[in-house]
């Protein structure tokens, strides 16, 4: 499909040239100098500088006007357009392949949906009772259309063997790392299908409250979404209530709607979301699997689209998740360092087992990037400003109270001064694992708010402040033998790295982002052997050394074993 390539190769090479050392060093210079050049404004304009709130509004809009069409095997491309432009122009179509061949149409006027809903029939079988309710996942039959083949777009990333040998060929880490963005990242069609999926499910929440509204929030929107990653949704009622501004419609009269009284608004939440999964589960067009998890501290129904092939999470009332997922997208979106570095480490985390797929003691992708904007906010000069800096750069409309808490920040990117930090990615992979391999979990909670170490308010092994609602830990889940793992992979890892930058020529392969992505256990064993041997050397040698400090002073310094 040529669209579809031409798409993506747009979106690589763009990413390519905004990331290099050179074009960071000319930003660096000018935020220093604290202007820009019309160079500088050019480049920044064209690359990502929409607000979060206008790319959800632009994507759920080209949601709305797309429909999901289960196909043939082989379909003719030009029949299959011609069919459907009987009911208004296209604007944007694509093929992709789950079980089946599927296509997302995109129309550029709403009434061709109907037009094309009108023609719809709703089929006729005997096992099969008429649900009211027309949704836009159709279905076209072969008979329909000649039988060719059509190319469908991926909706899984490249194959983890194939991924090295790709970094492999990269000229430098920096390179690699962008090459795993390239690769990992959300396509262009995953994530209009991702949108089109949330309007499918928002027409059915709707059908019952037609005030609500579905959102996306998570990693399919926070820009650090990888090929493949849940689709996390949340039923806004919040909206209603005017929840930036705190305004509410005024005048004396009320619906008795929300006079209802619930004993609570989890017990709110839970009556909401029953009603809607048994919804999902009895006409959800495409949704299979649905279950009601209720009793989760935030509760939930999880359903897998199966045309889509997304595993999805319905939550309620979540707004402060969405609020977080814009302050991700706005960190994302700052440098173009901090997706590189979260892609590259996210990676490295997930082959070593440090995050999982399955819940449990892990650390979760979001509590691993927040440790990731931590780190990049310590370094000197910082590469991404703390949340109070973003705060303080807020303006009245940037206002935003969620339940009390505060959740004021920048919403304008384009107001954000890029760093005067010029580190190479190199230098920050390295200086992650490091200032993780050492860090003082056991005394120091993480606090992207304020960008520094305080104590731990309780003993949890990691603590990550939430950073909206601060008296919660985003990483309660974990547990000591993770953040023991943690510690250990990361300081291996960088041992890696480290011994590799030594060496004056990168003849080994795999080496880089590579090596470091290949388990410890196998391709690594060597290094690993090597790294024990120098660990051991220097401890003799540094025995000795305290040893004849002793005999000079009568003291000694070395610590004991147990302490390392
Ligand atoms: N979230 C949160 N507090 C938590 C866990 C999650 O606020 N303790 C919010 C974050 O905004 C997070 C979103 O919920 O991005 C979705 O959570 P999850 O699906 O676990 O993480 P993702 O960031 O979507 O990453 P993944 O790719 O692993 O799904
Ligand atoms: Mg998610």
């Amino acid at each position: 499909m040529e669209s579809c390539i031409r798409l993506s190769s747009v979106v690589r090479s763009t990413g390519r040239a905004l990331s290099t050392a050179a074009g960071r060093q000319q930003r660096a210079l000018v935020a220093e100098a604290g202007v820009f050049t019309d160079q500088e404004k050019q480049t920044e304009e064209k690359h990502i500088r929409k607000n979060f709130e206008d790319v959800q509004k632009e994507r759920q809009n080209q949601g709305r006007h797309s429909v999901l069409i289960g196909c043939p095997p082989k379909v003719n491309e030009n029949k299959f357009l011609k069919y459907l432009s009987q009911h208004g122009k296209v604007a944007n179509h694509f093929f992709f392949s789950s079980n089946s061949t599927n296509a997302v149409v995109e129309f550029v006027d709403a009434e061709s949906i109907d037009s094309l809903l009108a023609a719809t029939k709703i089929p006729t079988d005997e096992d099969m009772c008429v649900v009211p309710f027309k949704s836009r996942f159709i279905k076209i039959k072969a008979k329909d259309l000649d039988q060719h083949s059509v190319q469908c777009c991926p909706q899984s990333s490249i194959a983890f063997s194939d991924l090295i040998e790709k970094l492999c060929t990269g000229e430098s880490i920096e390179d690699q790392a962008q090459i795993l963005l390239e690769e990992l990242q959300l396509t262009e069609e995953s994530i209009r299908l991702r949108y089109l999926v949330s309007t499918l499910i928002s027409d059915i929440a709707t059908a019952y409250f037609p005030e609500a509204s579905v959102s996306l929030y998570g990693s399919s929107v926070n820009s650090f979404g990888k090929m493949g990653c849940d689709l996390d949704l949340f039923l806004d009622l919040e909206s209603l209530k005017g929840h930036r501004t705190g305004k509410q419609a005024g005048g004396s009269i009320t619906t008795e709607f929300w006079m209802r009284r619930v004993s609570s608004r989890r017990a709110a939440q839970q009556k909401i979301l029953s009603v809607i999964g048994e919804c999902l589960d009895g006409f959800g067009p495409g949704c299979i699997e649905v279950q009601k998890i209720l009793n989760a501290r935030c509760p939930l129904v999880r359903f897998s689209h199966q045309a889509a092939g997304l595993p999805c999470d319905l939550t309620a009332d979540n707004r402060i998740a969405l609020t977080s997922s814009e302050l991700l997208y706005i960190y994302g979106n700052i440098d173009s360092r901090v997706r590189a570095l979260v892609f590259a480490l996210r990676s490295w985390a997930r082959v070593h087992g440090i995050t999982s797929s399955i819940p449990g003691h892990w650390i979760t992708n979001f509590s691993l990037t927040t440790m990731i904007l931590f780190f990049l906010q310590k370094r000197t000069p910082p590469v991404i400003p703390t949340l109070d800096q973003l705060k303080s750069l807020a303006g009245k409309k940037d206002k935003c109270i969620i339940e009390g808490n505060d959740c004021t920040f920048i919403r304008d990117l384009n107001k954000v001064k890029p760093s005067a930090n010029t580190e190479p990615l190199a230098t920050l992979l390295i200086e992650f694992l490091e200032f993780y391999g050492k860090f003082d979990f056991k005394t120091h909670c993480i606090d992207i708010r304020k960008g520094t170490e305080k104590n731990k308010p309780e003993s949890s092994p990691l603590y990550i402040q939430n950073p909206f609602e601060q008296t919660l830990n985003i990483s309660k889940n974990v547990n000591q033998s993770q953040v023991h793992r943690f510690v250990d992979i990361a300081q291996e890892s960088a041992f890696i790295l480290q011994d590799q930058m030594s060496q004056s020529s990168k003849s080994k392969n795999p080496w880089g982002l590579a090596s470091i992505l290949l388990s410890s256990s196998t391709e690594n064993s060597s290094t690993t052997k090597k790294k024990k041997k120098v660990e051991a050397r220097e401890r003799i040698v540094s025995l000795l050394e305290s040893l004849r400090n002793k005999d000079n002073s009568g003291k000694t310094d070395v610590k004991p074993e147990a302490e390392h």
